[in-house]
């Protein structure tokens, strides 16, 4: 089938994401946590002249939706998300031959003043050639869903844009690159390492460089199967940004006021009703923002991860950068993963008596058969203590302040005193932790485990509560909610029978959602978060 490429032939070519045009039509999306089912088409388009097909029709539809099989893109995103994320009722379309050539369409693109702002020419010519495929397609009575992959049959990349989606060319009919490309239409980037080197001669430092990350394709570990390369899966990060981890198997270390202990983790590559650990530990290391961590996670050589070589723990720092989050996956020496028996340590800050606070995240033992790892944790993060660059100074009543060294001259200022309190409440005010925390005052509504949709405190409970009519308002017969009762929604394939009353309650809460997140952003890259 498809030979291997050499990953610096794929990366040279596989342009990435940011094709940038002047927005034709923003809508807002609230749809981080993505929790659907989300239909795509394939449109196969052929340029004038050229008959080549790769492979027939019916290829692209196994491909795509093929029951059962390895390798299929609804495959992928099923495994990944743990159902969550779903492409059931995807089609084909093609091979449709259009009357232009390639050349024609380079021609079309330079004179497209629609396509002036754009500033790179090989984008412009892909941008262009989806919109005269699509235009082709729906002219001979396609119905196209809103999520497209344009498919020619001559050139060289893999790319996304928010307009028309993927295009694909015929030596990237791999699965990596398509579930890739398609990943990044959820506001992702690609993944990066902690290694100052550059994988691509186009790329940034580290970019393409987390081996356990499906958005580092083609540098990661992939696996062969009938539709050619597929995998990794995502990294913890991405997960968690995506909803696709259960709330109740993430942990925030030290919120419970330990700080040394060994946490059992279950493999993040086989599906969670399978197993019953923690899937992901987060660690803090800085004490002036949460939402930096450094992430713990298991992964195993099965489904998406096959090719990866054998259990592996990896660590991922999460940090913002500018205002936006990105993960780094953490290197020791020329490993990207924690075998049994090593460990990692990390010096994170200088204390003021010339010490050093850390974090030791050592691997105890593997069971493979399990798919199960002990890892000892012991972190010295101390949320309240101040650092070397700050001066302990006393002031009733608050105890005391962390003032920094540099600026000593400067008054107490209420911001100094702001972060005293922030710091103080460190633990105490996170009620919900990682990529999808909300803001103050909000709590996850927490309907199931993967529900992180934020609510106040009593909606909650009240949600919770209204959930216990289900039993009593559903026809034992018909298994439809009796009249006065709907289905409630919340979420793609929520069936709860609710009053209407709690039906608008919740709707309007998803509304909502996207302003309740506090890190409601772009990830791994700055890019906006409208479609
Ligand atoms: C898919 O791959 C798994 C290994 O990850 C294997 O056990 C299974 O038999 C394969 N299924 C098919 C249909 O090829
Ligand atoms: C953090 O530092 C404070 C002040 O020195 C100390 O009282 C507290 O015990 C420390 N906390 C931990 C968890 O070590
Ligand atoms: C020092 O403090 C003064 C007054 O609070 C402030 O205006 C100035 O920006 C500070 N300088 C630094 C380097 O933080």
């Amino acid at each position: 089938m498809f030979t291997p490429l050499p990953s610096s032939y794929y990366g040279f070519v596989s342009l990435g994401l940011f094709c940038l045009l002047s927005p034709l039509l923003l809508r807002p999306i609230h749809a981080i946590p993505r929790r659907a089912n989300q239909p795509w088409s394939i449109i196969l388009c052929k340029f004038r002249g050229n008959q080549f097909e790769p492979h027939d029709r019916q290829w692209f539809v196994d491909w795509l939706i093929g029951n059962g099989k390895n390798g299929t893109i609804a495959q992928f995103f099923d495994d990944v998300s743990n159902g969550l994320y779903t492409i059931t009722d995807s089609n084909v379309f093609g091979w449709y031959e259009i009357p232009w050539t390639k050349g024609d369409i380079e021609q079309l693109a330079k004179i497209d003043p629609v396509l002036d702002a754009h500033e790179d020419i090989s984008l412009k010519k892909y941008y262009k050639t989806k919109e005269l495929c699509i235009a082709v397609a729906r002219n001979q009575g396609a119905s196209l869903h809103e999520r497209k992959i344009t498919i020619i049959n001559d050139d060289h990349t893999a790319v996304f844009c928010k307009e028309n989606g993927v295009l694909l060319t015929p030596k990237f009919l791999m699965s990596s690159a398509l579930a890739h490309e398609m990943t990044h239409s959820f506001f992702v980037g690609h993944s990066y390492s902690d290694k100052n080197i550059k994988v691509f001669p186009y790329s940034a430092m580290g970019e393409y460089d987390d081996k356990y990350d499906l958005m580092s394709t083609a540098n990661a570990l992939m696996h062969d199967t009938s539709f050619g390369l597929a995998g990794p899966g995502l990294n913890g990060p991405h997960l968690d940004y995506l909803g696709w981890l259960p709330m109740h198997r993430t942990f925030y270390f030290g919120r419970d006021g330990h700080q040394n202990y060994v946490l059992r983790l279950s493999s993040l590559s086989v599906p969670h009703e399978k197993t019953a650990d923690w899937l992901m530990i987060y660690i803090p290391y800085d004490k002036d923002n949460p939402g930096n961590f450094y992430t713990v996670e298991y992964r195993t050589p099965v489904s998406n991860d096959e090719g990866i070589g054998r259990g592996s723990v990896v660590i991922h720092r999460v940090k913002n950068r500018d205002g936006v989050y990105f993960s780094y996956i953490v290197t020791h020496h020329e490993y990207y993963e924690l075998a049994e028996g090593t460990e990692w340590i990390d010096f994170f800050e200088q204390t003021n008596e010339g010490g050093f606070r850390y974090i030791r995240v050592r691997v105890e033992k593997i069971f493979t058969n399990q798919n199960i790892v002990d890892v000892r944790i012991t972190s010295t993060f101390n949320h309240t203590e101040c650092s070397s660059s700050e001066l302990k100074t006393l002031l009733p009543p608050h105890g005391y302040l962390c003032l920094p060294r540099q600026n000593l001259t400067a008054t107490i200022s209420p911001q100094h005193i702001e972060q005293h309190r922030r710091r103080s409440n460190f633990f105490a005010d996170m009620k919900t932790w990682g990529l999808n925390s909300c803001n103050d005052g909000y709590v996850w509504r927490g309907l199931d485990q993967y529900d992180y949709v934020c609510v106040t405190k009593p909606r909650r409970i009240e949600a919770a509560r209204e959930s216990g009519w289900d039993g009593l308002q559903r026809d034992d017969t018909t298994t439809q909610c009796t009249p006065n009762f709907l289905e409630r929604q919340a979420f793609h394939g929520d069936k709860m029978c609710v009053t209407p009353e709690e039906r608008a309650r919740i709707l309007a809460e998803n509304a909502e959602a996207k302003n309740r997140i506090k890190y409601y952003k772009f990830f791994n890259g700055k890019d906006s978060v409208e479609e």
